[in-house]
């Protein structure tokens, strides 16, 4: 039987990775991972690092995954369904003709496969098509979420209650109600933009866990322009940015 690993490695950093996702990497006979377009190229160049650093001289085959664009016909979520669909057929190919019978192969998702990424999606869809029959599992990892955390030196909830995780888009359609710590992901711009005159402290992390990592907390009134001002310069020069955020109410309390 095919065996396919689904490898969190970590928001950035290669000492990121867990000692599972190590022994899963070098279990992998096949690499594969989504290329998310030139300008984050040192994200690819990164997962190679990772490979050549954990597999030892061990020989692999590294496929990496054109990935298609995803449409904007309609409304957000049919368009992201559209192009998992997309996405599902690739894989499909792939594990049908790049893996030998009883080979394994390897998918590299940043952080932790369980936060906003779409790969698991992806293969339970494959997974439920008869046309290749394989089994999988996957290895949890460093999110970049608990790599903001352990920078800051904060919990992410304050005592006894919950954390909200959402993303910049959802963030700037409405400021969620009664949330005392948020945690935000995947923001264009829009989350920030929108947090003008809230009365919150946040904790803003970007490149996280990388050489050219960038860390600012405070008041919102603070430092929110700066957070915004320094987010578009680093953008512009390193043509990408990830950075993620917590939001915590200032009557909270930790
Ligand atoms: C598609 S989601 C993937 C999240 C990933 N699965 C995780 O566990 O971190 C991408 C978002 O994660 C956050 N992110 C990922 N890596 C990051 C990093 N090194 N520094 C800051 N934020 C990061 C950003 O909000 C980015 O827009």
């Amino acid at each position: 039987m095919k065996r396919i690993l689904v490898i969190g490695i970590g928001p950035g950093g290669a000492e990121h990775l867990t000692v599972q996702a190590i022994e899963a990497l070098n279990r992998a006979d096949v690499i594969f991972t989504f290329d998310k377009g030139e300008a984050k190229s040192d994200l690819l160049q990164l997962r190679r690092d990772i490979c050549e650093r954990y597999r030892g001289g061990k020989p692999y085959r590294l496929i990496e995954i054109a990935n298609p664009e995803r449409g904007a016909a309609g409304a957000y979520k049919a368009d992201v369904r559209a192009w998992h669909r997309e996405r599902a057929e690739i894989v499909k190919g792939l594990i049908r003709d790049e893996l030998a019978d009883t080979g394994c192969g390897a998918f590299l998702v940043w952080g932790d496969p369980a936060f906003y990424d779409s790969t698991l999606r992806i293969l339970e869809a494959v997974a439920g098509d008869p046309a290749v029959t394989f089994e999988y599992e996957v290895i949890p990892g460093i999110s970049s979420v608990q790599l903001l955390a352990a920078r800051h030196k904060i919990p992410l909830n304050s005592i006894g209650e919950p954390i909200l995780l959402t993303t910049g888009r959802k963030l700037a359609e409405a400021y969620p109600a009664h949330c005392d710590s948020i945690v935000v992901l995947l923001d264009g711009g829009a989350g920030l933009d929108s947090l003008a005159g809230k009365d919150v402290d946040i904790f803003w992390g970007a490149y996280l866990g990388t050489p050219d990592e960038i860390l600012i907390a405070g008041c919102v009134a603070d430092v929110l322009d700066d957070i915004r001002r320094i987010r578009e310069e680093r953008r512009a020069a390193k043509g990408w940015i990830m950075d993620t955020y917590l939001l915590r109410s200032r009557s909270g309390g930790s």
